[in-house]
């Protein structure tokens, strides 16, 4: 008996995906060529007016417009089937001015976006998503648009932290109210289980299966609520965001990857079987002593069970798996995620 089948977007003809917040910065280093990945700098000389000339060669001051990393994840992805587009904006970092300031300098189009989706409630992801919302749905209100959806799971702690080896707990911030996004004139929307998201170009997933033995959480996080902290190293309510470009494959984008990047990638090809996988950007959260022993099977796994074709690592990863990764998909596959760079994918 075939159950029912699971939902998939729209394949694309083009998926742009520009980083308004990392915790990296590095607009000089190259990738290989015919890699999908744009500096930051070079988006600036398109948008920063020269200011001089010398010997006949235009002069723009982009040094001065470089975005601010910080601790945290936020992208901007927009689809694009014929003339007809369609714009997520995912997670948004902590800090309101970093994430406002980033979007004005890499000239995000606000009034663009539709849906806001949190991959998951930590505060490096949901503390600037109240401010993203208002500034998105006063952008819209201005052009004449419907107001912002704002996508979250469920399943809202008050507030997280992890237990250290010492017994002290290390705080997040509280996490932003349902009420903060409604004030905001948004219409919150919440999901648990997979659906096509923004016209049905984008995917977002529900809770992520555990399939790898070692992708087995966030030991020693806790959750709060109603001033109780309770053991939470699963982390469930986390999800991603999927894209499929026609003959390129699905993009995979998973902020935090406390399910762990395999089952990430595991889970998001049961929704596009025949499909390859493409691009996986994001914090693949191996940075840390309890989830450091993972990266060697995590790499492994990567490359003999996902085979993708582009690895975008960033945020929460950390040098040593940055460093693994590198030594086993660079240079031809590796194009880190860091802010203000952008990935253009094209339909093949
Ligand atoms: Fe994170």
């Amino acid at each position: 008996m075939v159950g029912p089948s699971l939902p998939r977007s729209q394949a694309l003809d083009e998926l742009v995906i520009t980083v308004v917040v990392d915790n990296a910065t590095d607009t000089l280093s190259t990738v290989a060529p015919g890699l999908p990945q744009h500096p930051e700098l070079i988006g600036h000389l398109g948008r920063v007016e020269p200011t001089t000339s010398a010997d006949g060669h235009e002069c723009h001051e982009v040094f001065g417009h470089l975005c601010v990393a910080c601790h945290g994840f936020s992208v901007v992805a927009t689809g694009r089937v014929g003339e007809e587009t369609h714009t997520v904006l995912f997670d948004a970092g902590p800090y309101d001015h970093v994430w406002l300031e980033n979007a004005e300098r890499l000239g995000v189009d606000l009034a663009a976006i539709e849906v806001v989706f949190l991959s998951h409630w930590h505060w490096d992801h949901s503390g600037a998503l109240p401010a993203a919302v208002d500034a998105v749905a006063a952008a819209r209100a201005s052009a004449g648009l419907s107001p912002p959806v704002v996508d979250l799971h469920p399943d809202r702690p008050d507030q997280r932290g992890t237990k250290t080896g010492s017994g002290a707990m290390v705080l997040l911030p509280p996490e932003p109210s349902f009420e903060a996004f409604r004030s905001a004139g948004a219409e919150v929307v919440t999901h648990s289980d997979p659906h096509t998201v923004a016209g049905g170009f984008f995917l977002g997933s529900g809770s992520i299966e555990r399939r790898t033995r070692y992708e087995a959480g966030l030991i020693g996080h806790h959750s709060f609520r109603d001033g109780v902290a309770t053991p939470d190293p699963l982390i469930m309510d986390e999800r991603f965001l999927a894209a499929e470009v026609q003959g390129r494959g699905v993009t995979v984008l998973s902020a935090c990857s406390h399910a762990g990047i395999v089952n990430a990638c595991l889970a998001a090809r049961e929704h596009y079987p025949d499909a390859p996988v493409d691009l996986v950007l994001g914090g693949f959260h191996l940075a840390g002593a309890s989830v450091e022993p993972r990266i060697g099977e995590t790499v492994a796994d990567l490359a003999e069970q996902i085979d993708p074709a582009v690895l975008a690592p960033g945020h929460c990863t950390g040098w040593r798996a940055q460093a693994a990764l590198a030594a086993r998909f660079a240079p031809d596959r590796l194009a880190p995620s860091v802010v203000g760079s952008t990935y253009r994918l094209t339909a093949g």
